[in-house]
This record gives C-alpha cells, sequence and structure tokens, in this order.
C-alpha cells in the first residue's frame, strides 16, 4: 500500500482550505437607489466586479439594468448609495467625469453617427478622450496617438477593412461592432455595456461573444445581457434584478443553481432571459 507522507498530508490539508487568492474589486456598488418620482428603478443594488471579471446583469423589461448602467456612468445621478472605483466614491460624478477615470459605456440603442464613416466615428471618440496632457502636444503628435487608438480599436472589433465605410450604410451588427471601437478608442479601464448583442442575428452575435471573450482578458466588464448562451459562455459572476432589486449576485454556477432564480427565470430552460 502507498504510504502518504506527512509533508503530502500537509500539503494536502492546505490545498484543501486553500482559498483562491482574493479577487481585487475594481467597483464595488453598495446600497445604490434611483427613483423617479415615485417608482424605485434601481433599489439598494449592492455588487462588485472583480479585476479580470465579467459580470452580467439580468433581469426582464423594467428591471432596472439600464438605469443601473446610467448611474455607473454618471448619466444618472443616484438618489442613494456609493459606487466606489479605483479608490473614490463617484457616485454623482458627472458622465465626462466618469468617462475620465476609465468607464466606457456603450448603450442600449446604437449610438453612431450615420453620415460620418467608421473611421471618423472611432476618431471622434478617440481623440475627445485623449488625456489633458496630450493636448498640449504638437498636432502631429496628438494625430498619431488618436491614430493608434482608432488602428487598435477597430483591429480589436475585425472592422479594419470597413474603415472608410459611412455608418449609415453598415448593417446592424457592425454599428454595434462600431460602437465598441468607439468605447474602445477612449481607453477605457472599465467597460459598462447595456445589451451589446441587442438586434443582432445569431451569426453577428456570435462575433460579438468572440470579442467580448477576448476583450474580459484585458478590462473588468459590466455586461447587461438578454441572450442566456452569451451570458453563460462570458461571465464569470452573475447578478439577477427584478423590480430594481438584486435578486441573486455571485458566480455564475451558484447564482444559476438558485433556487429564487430557477423559479424567476430558467425555470423551463427556454425563456429569452
Ligand atoms: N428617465 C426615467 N424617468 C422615469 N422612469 C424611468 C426613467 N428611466 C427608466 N425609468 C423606469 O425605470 C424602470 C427601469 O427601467 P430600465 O432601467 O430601462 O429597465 P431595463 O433596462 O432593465 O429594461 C422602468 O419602469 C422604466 O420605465
Ligand atoms: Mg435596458
Amino acid at each position: 500500500m502507498k504510504t502518504v507522507a506527512k509533508a503530502d498530508i500537509r500539503r494536502m490539508q492546505h490545498a484543501s482550505k486553500a482559498t483562491p487568492p482574493a479577487a481585487e474589486p475594481v467597483m464595488r456598488v453598495e446600497g445604490l437607489t434611483k427613483s423617479f418620482g415615485g417608482l424605485t428603478a434601481v433599489a439598494r443594488v449592492d455588487l462588485i466586479v472583480n479585476a479580470g471579471e465579467a459580470h452580467a446583469v439580468i433581469g426582464p423589461n423594467g428591471a432596472g439594468k439600464s438605469t443601473l448602467v446610467n448611474l455607473l456612468t454618471g448619466h444618472l445621478k443616484p438618489s442613494a448609495g456609493r459606487i466606489l472605483f479605483g479608490g473614490r466614491d463617484i457616485a454623482g460624478l458627472p458622465a465626462h467625469k466618469v468617462a475620465r477615470l476609465g468607464i466606457g459605456r456603450s448603450y442600449q440603442k446604437t449610438n453612431v453617427f450615420a453620415p460620418l464613416t467608421v473611421w471618423e466615428n472611432v476618431w471622434l471618440t478617440g481623440q475627445t478622450a485623449l488625456p489633458h496632457a496630450m493636448r498640449f502636444l504638437r498636432p502631429a503628435h496628438t494625430h498619431k496617438a488618436v491614430r493608434e487608438r482608432v488602428e487598435e480599436a477597430l483591429e480589436l472589433v475585425g472592422l479594419t477593412d470597413r474603415a472608410h465605410t459611412p455608418a449609415a450604410a453598415m448593417s446592424h451588427g457592425e454599428q454595434r461592432q462600431l460602437e465598441l471601437a468607439m468605447v474602445l478608442a477612449t481607453k477605457p479601464r472599465f467597460l459598462a455595456l447595456d445589451e451589446p448583442m441587442a438586434g443582432m442575428g445569431p451569426e453577428e452575435s456570435e462575433k460579438v461573444v468572440d470579442l467580448l471573450l477576448e476583450l474580459r482578458k484585458t478590462y473588468p466588464v459590466l455586461l447587461v445581457e438578454h441572450d442566456m448562451d452569451a451570458v453563460f459562455s462570458i461571465a464569470h459572476t452573475l447578478t439577477v434584478m427584478v423590480n430594481g432589486r438584486v435578486l441573486e449576485s455571485g458566480p455564475v454556477e451558484q447564482v444559476r443553481e438558485s433556487k429564487a432564480v430557477q423559479d424567476a427565470y430558467l425555470g423551463d430552460g427556454d425563456e429569452d432571459y
């Protein structure tokens, strides 16, 4: 019979007790609340997005998901609560300041400048997001810095070949990819994406899933998404919202198995969300 050395036992005991290295929260949301008159669209929401993590937020229409994204990105002022990002509470800061701190966002409704080319669209966001220090450089240097951002962003989303196409001539799916390039050109430190696959066909969605799998290696991501297959392949952690409240939040597998979530959505397995 094989004997087990004391050192092996100690190692095994240690391994069984060892918890994974403590993940570092990039964003910590505490008690976040937004009321519109009598309606509380977001009610005391707590959630954490750790470094290296894609965190999906799901829930039926009207659950408060877009309102949450608008609060995190400064497009709405919270009624209460804190949003800790990069060591400070950013709740209530205006959108342009939040963007400068590195939170890049995409919108639920496509938000591109239709008459401009793909390149021009990405150029616009790339140059407005240049750090202040760079604005004092000679125009040629500024130009080069922005051009590199634009090229990188187009390369990442796979639109390099379409750079000179007017946005208006692109398919809906390509416009959504363009929107992601516009976010990436701002050199964000965090991505908040509101239904990036909304209105896409299966092939286009698949491309965006691949892209998000790539992006999550570099950026912490908060992703609002209806497509559960996409959510399960992209997200590490998941928050389920209903009527402004968090029903469940945690690692995807744990939330998926929660009774409350099963009852609310995943019950018969073929619901859309
Ligand atoms: N600016 C607003 N003024 C008043 N009510 C709003 C506003 N924005 C959202 N709501 C309401 O808040 C609730 C949550 O909306 P929303 O965040 O868009 O949900 P979701 O994105 O989950 O579908 C809905 O009842 C919606 O009608
Ligand atoms: Mg929404």
